[in-house]
């Protein structure tokens, strides 16, 4: 992973094409992945979340109707989620290190984020620290399908990502990064296994679109 600070000038510099592009090069898919999400964790109205890598914000704001807080370190990614959410609140800060005081909330959520933190094992532990005894830690990432879809991906990753998202965006370097982060990072179980390392129990493996996404969600005990 490259450091913090390259991670979040990249994000806001491509953040006034982060929709369109994600949109294009997900053909729609994302959003359904979202709500998926959101489905898995049956929150009631007003219950308190946490939505960490939150982005533009699309996330929290599937999560409505439970009181959602949105969290990201890329200042230009929140001015659009505030622009987009105005009834939601979005803070500017490290989902390694959320100046919130711990067990404030129902679950804690992240949207393609594990790619893109310098330590994974830091980011369980502290949505597992911000979540009640019995609370759900949630991720939605892309993966690597197998088989024939994961040749058809391989192409689509390497050849058609870095194209479209840097043609729509303008930046080429932060596509094919993005690109490179999908294709190297560590398999769902491997995922799993490191929530399980980091205290999360009853952890869960939801393969989506064929493996393109795939969600895990863990109790803290
Ligand atoms: C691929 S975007 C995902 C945005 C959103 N969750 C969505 O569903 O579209 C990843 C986001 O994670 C943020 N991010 C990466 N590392 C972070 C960190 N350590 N702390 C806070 N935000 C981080 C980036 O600024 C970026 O907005």
């Amino acid at each position: 992973m490259p450091p913090a600070a390259t991670v979040e000038k990249m994000f806001s510099q491509i953040a006034p094409r982060y929709d369109l592009v994600n949109r294009l090069l997900s053909l729609g898919l994302d959003r359904g992945w979202r709500r998926r999400a959101v489905r898995e964790l049956a929150l009631q109205p007003g219950d308190p979340v946490i939505d960490l890598c939150c982005g533009t914000g699309d996330l929290s704001a599937d999560l409505r109707p439970a009181r959602v807080v949105g969290v990201d370190f890329a200042e230009p990614m929140l001015s659009r989620a505030r622009v987009k959410f105005p009834e939601l609140t979005f803070l500017q800060a490290d989902a390694l290190d959320v100046p919130l005081p711990e067990a404030s909330f129902e679950a804690a959520t992240v949207a393609f984020g594990l790619r893109n933190v310098e330590d994974l094992g830091a980011l369980w532990r502290e949505m597992t620290r911000l979540v009640r005894p019995g609370g759900r830690v949630l991720s939605l990432e892309l993966t690597r399908p197998e088989g024939l879809l994961g040749v058809l991906h391989s192409f689509y990753l390497q050849v058609v990502v870095p194209l479209v998202g840097g043609l729509v965006s303008g930046d080429f370097a932060a596509y094919r990064y993005l690109s490179r982060t999908i294709a190297r990072f560590i398999p769902p179980e491997e995922i799993a296994r490191s929530m399980r390392e980091n205290g999360l129990v009853n952890v869960r493996v939801i393969p989506l679109a064929g493996g393109i996404a795939t969600l895990h969600v863990g109790i803290k005990p």
